[in-house]
Order: C-alpha cells, then structure tokens, then sequence
C-alpha cells in the first residue's frame, strides 16, 4: 500500500457551506489558487446543481487549475451528476464526486427508502458519472452511524460499478477514534474488492475528534483524508488540512506517511481563507492560531532559550510564519516592500505590487511606522476591494464626543456623479450607515458589526467586518483604517458595492430569460 496520503480539500464546498455570507467567484477563485500553491491533490469546488453561481465558480475554477484535480459534488441524481460534468468539462483534469446517506436514520427519516433502493442508486449514480470521467469518488453519508453489514455492501457495490475512491464520512462527528479506525479496518477485511478503490475519510468535528478520527483511519488504511483550510465546514466544521499535514509530517517516522503539501504556505492560505470567509481563527487554534508559537510561563521562555526543542515541536518557519518583523517608514522604496513581501512568502507577480506601494504610502503617512503584519493586512484589503467600485467614499466627516449629538457628513462618488448627505445617529458609525443608506436607497440590516484591531499598538490598523442582509441574501463588507469610523464607512461601502453587483447580475438574468421568451 502507498505511503503517500491524498489530500482532498473542501473548504470552498464544505467550509463554503457554512458562512453566514456566501463567497463571490473572484474570491473562490484565489481561495482555489491558494490551495492550488498549498499543494492539495484535489479541490472540491462546489456543489453545482446548488445554485447558478456555484455551478459558475466550479467552471471558473474548473478552468484555472493546473496542478490539483478539480472536483464537483453531486447527490446520487443524474441531473446532479450532469451538471458536475458540464461544469467540470474544462478542467485539465477532474472528478466526479457523488454520495448517499447510508445509515438507517438518514435512509429512513430522511430519504424515506429503504437501504436496498440507496444501494442501487448508489451503484447506478457511480456508474452514471462514469459515463464523464474514470475518476469517481462516492461517499456513504453518515457511515460513522451506518450499520457495518450495509456499509460493507454499499462500498463493495460502488467499487464494482466503477467507483475509484469511496469515501467513509463521520458526517455528525459522532465516533471516537478507535470505534472510527475500527470501521476502517473491518471494511479492509471483509469487503473483497477493496483494493481497487482509495478509501477516504470525511470526519466532521462535533465532538473535537475529526483529526484524531482521521489519523486513527489512516494507520488502517486509508489513503485520502477530506479536510478544510482552518477546519471550516458545517456546524463545528471539518477535520483540519493544516492539523493532519503538520502531523504526517511532525510524526512521519512513527506513521511512515507524507503528503505532497507545502508546509511553507500553510499560514498565508489559512490568513487568506479566514480574510475572505470573515471566519476569525481562534488565538489557540492548533498550528495557524496567533498564539501557537508563543511561549508565555517563564519556565517554558528559559526552556526555550537554552534549546528550542524543550517547549517546541514545529518551527514557525516551517509553515511560512514571518519571524523577523521588520519596520517600515515612507521612505522605504518599492524594493523594500517587495523584498519584505518575498521573506513573507508572496512571491513578486503573486499580488500587485504597485498598488500594495501606494496603500503602504498612505498609512505610512499616517503611522509612520508600518510593519510586515500591516502589510499583509493591506494586501488582504487590496485583493477583498478588486474588482470596480460604483459607490466611493470621496469625503468623510464626523462629530461626536460625550455629550456632542454624532453627526456625518460625507461626500459618495456613485458611478459618475458626487452625492452629499449629511445625517445624525446613535454613535458615529450610526451617523455614517444613514448617510451611506440614504445615499444608496438599499434597505439593508446589519447583522452583524465586529470591530478588530488588526495590527498592535494604538495606532494600530482597525478592522472592520460587517454582515449585511438585503432582499433575504447576506453580504460581506471589510474595512481596513488606522480611524474606525472611516473602516466601518469602507466596510458598509463594500458591501453595498456587493449588492449593487449583484442587482445587476440579477437583472441581466431577468432580461436574457425574457429576450429568450421573446424568441422562442
Ligand atoms: O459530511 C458529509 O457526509 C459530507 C458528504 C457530502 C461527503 O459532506
Ligand atoms: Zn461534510
């Protein structure tokens, strides 16, 4: 057997799943081109039955990959599996990847039928897919709960109808590890064919066992493990690509596996996927928290002093993590920028360098020191703030204090012309969303405001992150100032330009379906 461990990520799948706002194309697009440089073996890109928009990221992705294998989810239905290939067609190479719940509660509470008609729609789902692709994966949904007799003979039926991985899902996080490694074993000793598929795992982490689960199946056998960027997916999320490769790797003489990940860029995907998914990673978070590296009792600071071993297992350096945080001042040149941006793993072409130089100008002038997390923090910024803006702040002002009612002023380029309101609030964030309101005429909520500072020191950069809800769809905002009240006014200008997008998008569908109407 190989001792080589495929790694399938589905953060932009299953980790999509679960934000409170759904992902554009754009930024599915550089997670996917992240991953890519990570190094996963596969990508699952979408659900494209789901929606227009998810079958257009697959395509988009579908069609940008070169070095991973793209892959689309599909129930067990034709009309599924038909809209994962048509999506899937572009890719340079790609899989089919469809599933059914197998276990007694979901095939009788949830699809109604019984676990003969699952087997067949199973095994003619595996041999529908087929009909695209030689790669296809098939997954038992809740096999952590599934009867071991019927999980047998599902996965013996799907190996022969052609499946070439067969995934075994934890799907409620339910198992421990040695009931979980268990599962894997006895399928490796009583299903006959089972040679001739790579068995995966899927663990979620509801109970906090979806790594240890993981790993405990990989010393059975199996060979694939679906993970995701900092552990996102569905309610407590999924197992951890950046747990399980760090590992493989920290622990390969006792497991005698290795992955094809690049270590190095661990960090700046897990800082991507969090920026653009608005998912905060927890300080103590395994390998990619803020604290993971940072030793804080006397007795582990003198231990590591004398011999960095004593408190340390892994280096920063090994997941790309910038040791040496240099400052920097305005006069700084670009070749300084680029040089600190390569030390931090952003090789020059990986971003625009003359618009990072001209961000870092501007807080340079205003904090005189800027430093190489400032610096990142500007780049997420920049790539979230791409794509062309009808609404821009071209003036701010506020009043407020203790006793001083909060007042706003501002002036809005919208598209070619300047817009002026002026309006009082609770507060001046208040103050600012009436003006940006009214301004906009978007009936929007605000579901969610979270304030953050982003860099150290009082002079630090403020994030701003906010949900947004319009028409019963959320959208996402960030704002990024060293004055919060101008990032909550970018992040609000953000998300109204998402809305302003998507209108438009919508309304160019409503006019094509009618011109269509017309004609036929
Ligand atoms: O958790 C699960 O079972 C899944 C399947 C679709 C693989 O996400
Ligand atoms: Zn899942």
């Amino acid at each position: 057997m190989s001792d080589r461990v495929i790694i399938f990520d589905t953060t932009l799948r299953d980790g999509e799943q679960a934000l409170a706002a759904s992902l554009t194309v754009k930024e599915k697009l550089q997670i996917a081109l992240a991953l890519e440089r990570l190094g996963v073996d596969v990508m699952e890109a979408g659900f494209p039955i789901s929606s227009p928009g998810d079958f257009e990221s697959v395509q988009t992705i579908a069609r940008a990959i070169k070095n991973s294998r793209v892959c689309a989810l599909s129930r067990a239905m034709e009309k599924d599996i038909d809209a994962a290939g048509e999506a899937l067609r572009v890719a340079s190479q790609f899989r089919i990847h469809t599933f059914i719940s197998t276990s007694t509660i979901h095939v009788e509470s949830k699809l109604k039928k019984g676990f003969e008609d699952v087997l067949e729609m199973g095994i003619q789902a595996v041999k529908h897919a087929r009909r695209y692709t030689d790669d296809v994966e098939f997954s038992c949904e809740d096999a952590g709960r599934t009867p071991i007799d019927h999980l047998c003979r599902m996965v013996e039926g799907v190996i022969s109808a052609g499946a070439t991985t067969v995934n075994i899902p934890d799907t409620v996080g339910y198992t421990v590890p040695s009931e979980f490694g268990n599962i894997i074993k006895t399928l490796f000793e009583r299903v006959p064919n089972i040679h001739k598929a790579v068995i995966s795992v899927h663990c979620h982490d509801d109970l906090g066992m979806s790594v240890a689960n993981s790993i405990t199946a990989l010393q059975h056998g199996a060979r694939q493990i679906e993970c995701t960027m900092n552990g996102l997916g569905e309610r407590a999320g999924n197992c951890s690509l950046e747990e399980v490769a760090m590992i493989i790797k920290t622990r390969q003489a006792m497991l005698g596996l290795h992955t094809g990940i690049h270590h190095q860029e661990i960090h700046r995907t897990s800082q991507l996927v969090s920026h653009l998914c608005n998912m905060p990673i927890q300080p103590n978070k395994a390998i990619v928290g803020a604290n993971a590296f940072s030793h804080s009792s006397g007795i582990h600071q003198d231990g590591v002093l004398k011999a960095k071993n004593t408190y340390e297992i892994i280096t920063p350096e090994s997941i790309g993590l910038p040791q040496n945080v240099l400052n920097m001042t305005s006069r700084s040149g670009r070749h300084v920028i680029k040089h600190r941006m390569e030390t931090m793993g952003y090789p020059e072409g990986s971003y625009d360098l003359d618009q990072l130089y001209e961000s870092f100008l501007k807080l340079a002038d205003r904090k005189g020191q800027v430093y190489d997390y400032d610096l990142e923090a500007l780049l997420f910024f920049n790539q979230l703030h791409e794509e062309p803006e009808y609404f821009k702040i071209n003036y701010l002002s506020v009043q407020s204090g203790a006793s001083v009612l909060a007042t706003a002023s501002l002036r809005v380029q919208v598209g070619e012309e300047e817009v002026a309101e002026a309006a009082t609030g609770n507060g001046p964030v208040d103050a600012v969303y009436q003006c940006i309101t009214r301004i906009t005429g978007f009936d929007l909520r605000i579901a969610n405001y979270e304030l953050k500072s982003k860099t150290e020191g009082t002079d630090a950069l403020g994030q701003v992150d906010i949900v947004a809800e319009f028409e019963g769809r959320k959208f996402h905002g960030m704002g990024l100032a060293t004055d919060i009240v101008e990032a909550s006014a970018q992040a609000l200008v953000h998300v109204v330009n998402h809305i302003y997008r998507a209108k438009q998008v919508a309304e160019y569908k409503e006019q094509f379906q009618r011109t269509r109407m017309e004609t036929i």
